[in-house]
Formats: C-alpha cells, sequence, structure tokens
C-alpha cells in the first residue's frame, strides 16, 4: 500500500504551493488534502483551486477570523481531529501561516513526522506574526525542504540538524509550467484598459504594513505621487483597515487608481508580467514578478528573499521618495534559475519524502 500524506493548507499562497506539489504527490503517494478554512472567500480560495485544478480538499474544517491565538487554537482542535480520523504517515505543510503552524503543531503532538515546504525563510523581525509561524515549524519538522542556500544557512545557524534539504523554489516551478497561459491572458489589460508596461501593479496584506493608520495614510501618500496608472486588487484585510481608516473616499478620488477585488493566479500574474514595477508586501508576489522579467519594489524594511535584491528587486518600505527616485531610473531584472543541479523542485521533494517513508515503514 502507499504511504498516506496529508497536506495541510490554509491561505492563498498555500494553495499556490500545493497546486505545484500535488499532482506529483498523488502519483507516488496516497495524498488528502485538509484545508483550514482560513481564507474563504471565493477569490481567495475556491478560485485557486478552479483555476490551477487542485482537487477539492478531503475536509474543510471552516475556521476563519479570530485573534491569532484563537484561529490558531481552534485550528489545532480540529487539525488534531482530522489527523485521527485520516491516519497519514506524514504530514506536509507550506509556508508561514497560522495554518502552517496549526498543521505542524497538531501533527508534530500525535507523532505524525512533518514536512515543511518552504523552511528556512527568516526576516529577523521576531514579533511578525509570519516570522513566529515558519520558526516554530521548521523547529518541529522532520524535513525541511528549503528554497534557497540562505534558507539553509538559516536553518542551521538556529541548531537545527534534522533532514535540511535545498529543493528549489516550487512557486517557480508551478510559474514555469503556466508561463503560456499567463503571457497570453490579456483580460485584465482590457477589463482595465491598460497598455503593456505602461502600468503598476500594487498590492498590500501584511498585518506589518497594513494595521496602522500612519502606514494606510503613507501608501495613500505613495499611491497619489505614483506617475502611472496603478492596479490595486485590494486583500480583504486591507479593505476592512482603509475603510476602518476612513481613507476609501480619499482613494476614490485617486484618478489613476483602479482598486478591484483580489485577482486569480493567472490574471494576477499576466498583470504582473505587463506591468512595469511591481510595488508589494507579499513573499510571492516579489519572486513572480522577477521571474517574469518586471521588477518589484518590496514595501517592506526587510525581505525574507534576500536573493532576489541581487535580481533587481529593491527594498523601499513606505518611503514615497526612495520609491519616486527608483520609478525615474531604468530598473533592471536578471534571469531567475531555479533548478538545483539541473533538478526540479517538485522531484527533489518526492525523492527525499520516498526515501524518509521507506525507512519509516520499509
Ligand atoms: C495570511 C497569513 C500571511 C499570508 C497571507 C496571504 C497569517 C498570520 N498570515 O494573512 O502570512 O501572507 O495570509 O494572503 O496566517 N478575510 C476575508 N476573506 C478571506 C480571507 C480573509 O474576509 O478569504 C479577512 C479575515 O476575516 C481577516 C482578514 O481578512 O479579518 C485577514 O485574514 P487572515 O487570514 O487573518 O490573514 P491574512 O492577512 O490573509
Amino acid at each position: 500500500m502507499k504511504p498516506k500524506i496529508v497536506s495541510i493548507v490554509g491561505a492563498r499562497p498555500q494553495f499556490i504551493k500545493l497546486a505545484a506539489l500535488g499532482p506529483v504527490l498523488s502519483k507516488s503517494f496516497h495524498h488528502t488534502i485538509v484545508h483550514t478554512g482560513q481564507h474563504f472567500d471565493d477569490n481567495m480560495s475556491g478560485l485557486f483551486f478552479r483555476q490551477l485544478r487542485i482537487p477539492r480538499a478531503d475536509r474543510n474544517l471552516g475556521i476563519d477570523g479570530g485573534s491569532h491565538g484563537a484561529m490558531t487554537g481552534r485550528m489545532l482542535v480540529r487539525i488534531e481531529k482530522a489527523l485521527l480520523e485520516e491516519a497519514p504517515d506524514f504530514a506536509l505543510t507550506y509556508g508561514d501561516t497560522n495554518s502552517t503552524l496549526a498543521g505542524a503543531l497538531a501533527a508534530a503532538k500525535l507523532s505524525i513526522p512533518v514536512g515543511h515546504v518552504e523552511a528556512g525563510m527568516r526576516s529577523f523581525v521576531p514579533d511578525m506574526p509570519e516570522e513566529i509561524n515558519r520558526k516554530l515549524t521548521d523547529h518541529v519538522s522532520e524535513i525541511l525542504f528549503c528554497p534557497t542556500p540562505t534558507a539553509v544557512k538559516n536553518v542551521r545557524a538556529e541548531g537545527i540538524r534534522k533532514r535540511v534539504v535545498l529543493s528549489g523554489d516550487i512557486m517557480y516551478e508551478l510559474l514555469d509550467h503556466s508561463r503560456t497561459r499567463i503571457l497570453t491572458n490579456d483580460r485584465i489589460l482590457k477589463e482595465f484598459k491598460l497598455k503593456p508596461k505602461g502600468f503598476l501593479l500594487l498590492t498590500v496584506h501584511r498585518a506589518a504594513t497594513v494595521d496602522s493608520r500612519t502606514n494606510c495614510e503613507a501608501l495613500l501618500d505613495i499611491i497619489r505621487d505614483l506617475p502611472l496608472p496603478v492596479l490595486f486588487p485590494a486583500h480583504p484585510r486591507t479593505r476592512k483597515r482603509l475603510r476602518q481608516f476612513k481613507l476609501t473616499s480619499a482613494l476614490r478620488k485617486c484618478r489613476h487608481l483602479r482598486m478591484t477585488a483580489p485577482m486569480g493566479y493567472v490574471d494576477t500574474l499576466a498583470a504582473a508580467a505587463r506591468a512595469r514595477v511591481v510595488l508589494t508586501d507579499s513573499g510571492g508576489l516579489q519572486k513572480e514578478s522577477l521571474f517574469l522579467g518586471t521588477p518589484a519594489l518590496i514595501l517592506r524594511d526587510e525581505t525574507e528573499w534576500v536573493e532576489t535584491l541581487k535580481q533587481g528587486n529593491h527594498l523601499v518600505g513606505l518611503d514615497r521618495k526612495k520609491i519616486r527616485r527608483l520609478m525615474s531610473t531604468r530598473l533592471t531584472v536578471r534571469r531567475v534559475h531555479y533548478r538545483i543541479r539541473g533538478r526540479l523542485p517538485s522531484a527533489i521533494i518526492i525523492d527525499e519524502l520516498s526515501r524518509f517513508l521507506a525507512v519509516e515503514h520499509g
């Protein structure tokens, strides 16, 4: 009988990583999916499952909202129950959300070995929720699939001596597979009347960026100052904050701003590929835009993806002057290579899992 692996996911960036790995996992293992429910709007969840052809989750735990502790706690209870019923040989978690941490913790406490896809990323900002999630997940995992050499170095520096595997970045693999679909998609350009390389793509969603009034006001100033039309698919958290800080009507007055609902994978990346520059605080989009040949200005003071800074991205925080200065220069990007010694990330991950499970169950 094939070993059983359960993937625990809950938020948008995890669906993308699962889309890359899921089909390959299903070939070698009995693979099931547990969705915590953290992201629940259709354009944050269902749309990604459909567009990326991810099979329906075997279980949806329906947990969303609440404080971090409450959300993570409820997830822990429900994931534990799901794992007891599923009885997998291995649990896979992805990225750095509350769903990642709850999944890893629930599995580890049941002595189910855990693998962490996108292990070792560090911002070195200790109180950032994502940093807490990814650090704790790494420390309870049996196999750490690190996308970059820096990630390997980070976990080694924390004294982790378990299986630390340089797998390469699974998100680039999905992007490579989807390249034609992305580059032939003109829907967004037509709908928002945008010209190739004649607009900017803006996304922000992190608590650290949008949860303070000062930051949201700085963001408004940045938008006012941008020299081209701005496409802004706004995350639910961001919308909520802009409403709370009463900035929505000021934003509406920005004639060059096209604010819209969150967009699907293909539309977002089609926009990223056609934009002159991407402005974002997203971990995923800063890499994806680079891969598609568009530089990203990262709206944070630090990044986990330090390699991208050598490839054409820039850290700008919420510094309007710095953004303006960079926008007036010619920004270029370097080609991204993601295979590790010619091998695809998914192949490296599957091999390592097969070896581990053969030893455990063989
Ligand atoms: C989460 C992750 C973050 C990841 C991001 C990707 C944590 C701590 N953060 O942040 O690491 O980069 O997902 O998008 O896990 N909401 C909706 N509809 C939805 C989803 C959320 O209305 O489909 C609302 C929630 O009720 C909440 C707010 O948006 O009020 C924020 O959602 P939440 O899941 O807490 O965190 P994200 O900001 O999405």
